[in-house]
């Protein structure tokens, strides 16, 4: 069995995320754990809060805290919003955690004992109110390549382009306001990314489990010339620029910069996992210690494509040290809000804190797996939302464990139809048809998620799940139990072993759906893993639907899906801002 090494970006502090940035990373990303784990293999999930740079020291100060607290408190508020998702993580760290400053200095150590850290004088903007520099976002303006006003410094939201906060025309400080600024001299560390362009193509050409997008955009990168990169900015939170506890001489004011140390919280955060639980986290991030046997897969919107592609390996591979790379990669599309973009200020979109008021986790998951912006974008609508539960998780699922268990319990006490009691009856077309269905689907499901394909897996999935309600129509126990209750026992053995089986494939995409369907039906906790055998799918879908031992209880489990009704439609989109 493999091991399995999966991370999912890391979501900014600033502010509990929205169902974009959930389907766009974390839940894909979950989906495949759990898949992952299900079928034997050996999975590490890791994930963190993004907590450094502007946006956080940003958003602290809007909401009036210091930084350090406003981070304490959004760091909880985000892992509960991941716990309340049925997020999987194996461990859920936070880049601030004093593992990121050493393994963040370390490497930076490293890389400037390599040769590829130069200190270089750059221009930025310095305002005079606020007596400090302004990096990034501290500074707005109108953008010199589109003239939008409000253009932030590190990028223009009206035209995307990626700015310098010195290129902005008629700059002023985000923090107070103030026009008095000048641009000032400051030193900086830059990453040599240029002399490593070479290495990183090799690299990047031997690559063999990244998606096409993914390619394509680390080599538009590559062949555009890599720049070098300023790694530390002017700023007071952060990863302070020391190397073995002494500050680097000129840097005393200075920190790293916030997407320098982010990606490195991936190994801190499997450091400070395997300190609590007791594991050796080298074997997942050392090649030298066992790590390579690993498969490192990791999940991100595609605009976070560059900086695993090029930037965190540069850090990696230029250090020297013998670190795990990453070996698969799924980036996805945006999820856009009826058309446009999800706005926190304009409140379009509902986030993660608000979701579960109005839907369980699991509606939610089933509808962002099946329509994952993989591909391209992916528009939400409450109108697709509503339609999908209730057809798919409601009258598809719902419905079939509901008929037969109550079927069941009413006809034969609640339990497994038994051969001894009910001796005859035969298998015949249906069951032959629904087996030759099950040995083609299943195998394919499972190939899916091996391929991190999620809007597949889920149609799949879905799929065998209406192969079940065409069994029960065409084999309909309850007219043979009439006339042939032998007869009618075979359907409802199999209508129950179905049942199982659908709770037991559910398992990746709607967990707490599925958990309740495999509580009704008396299954162990130890025993809903994918183990379905080996050899001729035919054979193993016939065991499939003979595995609950004759003669075992079972429940009706309650109601497991309430339809969403239109009148919820039209109250969320006034509360949500849905059309505008
Ligand atoms: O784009 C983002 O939301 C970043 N916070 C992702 C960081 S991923 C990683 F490298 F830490
Ligand atoms: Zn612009």
């Amino acid at each position: 069995m493999a091991r399995i090494l999966i991370t999912s970006a890391l979501p900014y502090i600033n502010g509990v995320k929205h169902l974009g940035n959930l389907a766009g990373s974390m839940l894909p990303a979950d989906v495949y754990a759990r898949a992952m784990r299900l079928l034997g293999h050996e999975v590490l999930y890791i994930c963190a809060t993004d907590e450094h740079g502007t946006p956080a020291e940003l958003a602290a100060a809007d909401a009036g805290m210091a930084v350090a607290d406003y981070c304490d408190k959004m760091h909880d508020a985000q892992r509960a919003a991941g716990a309340d998702f049925k997020m999987s993580y194996d461990y859920f760290g936070r880049s601030s955690a004093l593992s990121n400053h050493e393994m963040t200095q370390h490497l930076a150590h490293m890389l400037e004992t390599n040769g590829l850290i130069e200190e270089r004088v750059s221009e930025q903007v310095y305002s005079n109110a606020d007596g400090r520099f302004l990096p990034d976002r501290y500074v707005e303006g109108t953008c010199p390549n589109c003239g939008a006003d409000g253009a932030r410094g590190d990028q223009c939201d009206s035209c995307g382009k990626l700015l310098d906060p010195a290129d902005l025309i008629e700059p002023y400080s985000a923090v107070s306001g103030s026009k008095d600024v000048e641009i000032r001299q400051t030193n900086h560390l830059y990453l040599k990314q240029s002399d490593m362009a070479d290495r990183l193509r090799a690299w990047i050409d031997k690559a063999e489990g990244w998606p096409n997008l993914a390619k394509s955009i680390a080599y538009k990168w590559l062949d555009e010339g890599l720049h070098d990169r300023a790694i530390t900015r002017d700023m007071k939170w952060g990863i302070p620029v020391a190397y073995k506890g002494v500050p680097r001489p000129g840097f005393e004011d200075k920190v790293f910069y916030v997407w320098f140390d982010a990606p490195i919280e991936y190994i801190s955060a499997t450091k400070d996992w395997a300190d609590a639980t007791g594991h050796d986290w080298q074997s997942w991030w050392r090649t030298d210690k066992g790590a390579d046997d690993v498969t490192y897969v990791e999940f991100m919107g595609k605009d976070n494509v560059a900086f695993h592609t090029l930037s965190f390996p540069t850090t990696l591979i230029g250090s020297g040290e013998p670190w795990k790379l990453v070996d698969r990669l799924k980036a996805f599309n945006w999820v856009t809000w009826y058309g446009g973009k999800f706005s926190t200020s304009q409140k379009r979109g509902v986030f993660m804190d608000q979701a579960l008021d109005l839907a369980p986790s699991d509606y939610w998951r089933w509808h962002l797996t099946a329509n994952a912006p993989e591909g391209a974008d992916a528009g939400f609508t409450f109108e697709d939302f509503a339609a999908r539960i209730n057809s798919d998780l409601a009258n598809v699922l719902g419905n079939f464990v509901n008929r037969i268990t109550k079927y069941c319990v009413g006809k034969f006490d609640g339990k497994v139809p038994c051969p001894k009691k009910y001796g005859g009856g035969e298998w015949g077309k249906p069951e032959d048809t629904l087996v030759a269905e099950l040995a083609e689907r299943l195998p394919k499901l499972i190939a899916y998620y091996e391929a991190m394909e999620f809007r597949k897996a889920a149609s799949e999935t879905r799929a065998i799940w209406a192969t079940g309600n065409e069994y029960l129509t065409e084999a309909a126990p309850w007219s043979q139990y009439k006339t042939d209750i032998d007869q009618a026992a075979i359907g409802v053995r199999i209508g129950l072993n179905l049942v199982a089986f659908f709770g037991v494939i559910a398992q990746p995409i709607i967990p707490d759906a599925a958990g309740k369907i495999l509580d009704a039906m008396h299954i162990p906790k130890d025993n809903r893993t994918w183990k379905f055998g080996e050899g001729d799918w035919n054979e193993r879908v016939k065991a499939i639907l003979d595995a609950l031992p004759h003669g075992h209880e079972i429940s009706a489990p309650e109601v497991l899906f309430t339809k969403i009704e239109d009148a919820d439609i039209e109250e969320w989109k006034q509360r949500f801002g849905g059309e505008g």
